[in-house]
């Protein structure tokens, strides 16, 4: 006989969508929450700890006092649209029309999403570096992409940076391909892609006749003198790429959520009908504060990367010293690690889990303090990242000393 439970049960299975059982929730956003319950210092997830410059903190009180309360234009306020057109311009020497081309959104995360249900259909394939940002998994399921995974081994004696298999890559493009994702510079691993890797990438996309979805959220976090080089800055590829990117790093204004696509005008008109139908529109205010922010000088981005290539070395120092060994990021601010010289009770039970790398999270969160991302949160396959952990430096000093004094207690 069925009970109430029984029916509840049989209800709720059938009441979830096959999609959203495909994915579980973000491990990233999941070690902040454990971080705040055991007081740990949260070297997790990838939000600066302190102040956005004070000028753009005001432009933000300015547009709230000035009445803009209501609505955006759904695609976006026109002063932010103009000052990212005049922008990119000024840094990668390509135009892009404001009317046309280009759609603010809630976060580059709202951008990424909205690109890829405009122009991707069901069983679509979608090469992707791995290791990758977690969200793009969850973006291909919920676009309905196929992923073809293409590694990325890790810096070794004959390599210097992390880098991929041309033949491999090659092989991942097929009929079925639509889009390529690029993230550079890159979330886990610092990559930034060369201009001959972009070129190598960019003959694929043309062959194929695919886009290009290029994430340059780090675009302005730069190292060793590395230069970031957007793909629709290469012959052949304005028409076929779409630049995503945000407010959220460049202005350490994660909580804004103020993003943006950039893409010629057919894939810009579905991106916006995705969009508004999503999100509306990103805060209005927000958007204008963006405008201003947008027109900081120069010496505002040298600056920012002068600021994390300080924070970098601190932070790859604290953790050799602790025992890891380091992968040294070129660009963004995250150090992928791997974890294999350190010792700590990977069977005890309250750690215990499938995974080596998430045991090992778990552990260095309740019992040295520090929060860490497992690596397996960036592969498809978990396995592969188990001997990896990130830690991110866009924190104050107060947190990296935090940090480095917790990790006196772990044992290499
Ligand atoms: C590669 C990458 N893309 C996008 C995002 C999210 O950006 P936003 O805050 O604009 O949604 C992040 C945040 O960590 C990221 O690392």
């Amino acid at each position: 006989m069925s009970t109430p439970e029984s029916k509840m049960a049989g209800i709720s299975r059938r009441m979830i969508s096959a999609k959203a059982e495909q994915f579980t929730e973000s491990v990233i956003r999941e070690m902040t929450r454990l971080a705040m319950k055991h007081n740990a210092v949260n070297l997790s997830q990838g939000f600066p700890d302190f102040a956005a410059p004070a000028e753009v903190k005001e432009a933000a009180r300015q547009a709230i006092s000035d009445d803009i309360n209501q609505y955006a234009i759904t695609w976006g306020a026109k002063a932010l649209r103009d000052a990212i057109v005049e922008k990119f311009e000024r840094t990668q020497s390509v135009r892009y029309d404001p009317e046309r081309e280009i759609t603010i959104c809630c976060g580059s995360t709202e951008a990424m999403m909205s690109a890829m249900m405009a122009v991707i259909n069901p069983g679509d394939e979608v090469v992707v570096f791995e290791p990758f940002y977690e969200n793009y998994g969850p973006d291909a399921i919920l676009s309905g992409a196929a992923p073809r995974f293409v590694r990325m081994q890790p810096p070794s004696a004959k390599n210097p940076d992390w880098s991929f298999d041309r033949e491999e890559l090659a092989a991942a493009f097929g009929a079925n391909s639509k889009a390529i994702i690029l993230n550079t510079p890159n979330n886990p691993t610092g990559k930034v892609f060369s201009r001959a890797e972009l070129e190598f990438i960019r003959d694929l996309c043309v062959r194929w006749n695919v886009y290009c979805i290029t994430d340059e959220i780090y675009e302005h976090i730069l190292y060793d003198g590395t230069e970031h080089i957007s793909m629709a800055r290469l012959e052949g590829m304005r028409d076929r790429t779409i630049v995503i990117n945000g407010m959220s790093k460049t202005y350490s204004v994660t909580g804004w959520r103020v993003g943006w696509a950039l893409a010629p005008p057919e894939p810009t008109q579905a991106i916006r009908k995705v969009h508004d139908f999503l999100t509306v529109g990103a805060a209005a205010p927000l958007q204008q504060a963006g405008a201003s922010a947008l027109h900081s000088p120069q010496a505002y981005y040298d600056n920012l990367a002068v600021a994390y290539a300080k924070k970098r070395e601190r932070l790859l120092k604290i953790l050799e010293t602790a025992g890891f060994t380091v992968y040294k990021p070129r660009g963004a601010y995250y150090i992928m690690t791997d974890i294999s010289r350190l010792d700590f009770p990977a069977n005890d039970p309250r750690f215990a889990s499938g995974s080596k790398d998430v045991a090992f999270a778990k552990y260095l969160v309740q019992e040295i303090g520090v929060a860490c991302v497992p690596g397996s949160s960036f592969y498809n396959v978990p396995q592969d990242g188990a001997s990896q952990v990130r830690f991110t430096f866009c924190k104050k000093e107060e947190t990296l000393a935090a940090a480095e004094a917790r990790f006196a207690k772990l044992k290499a």
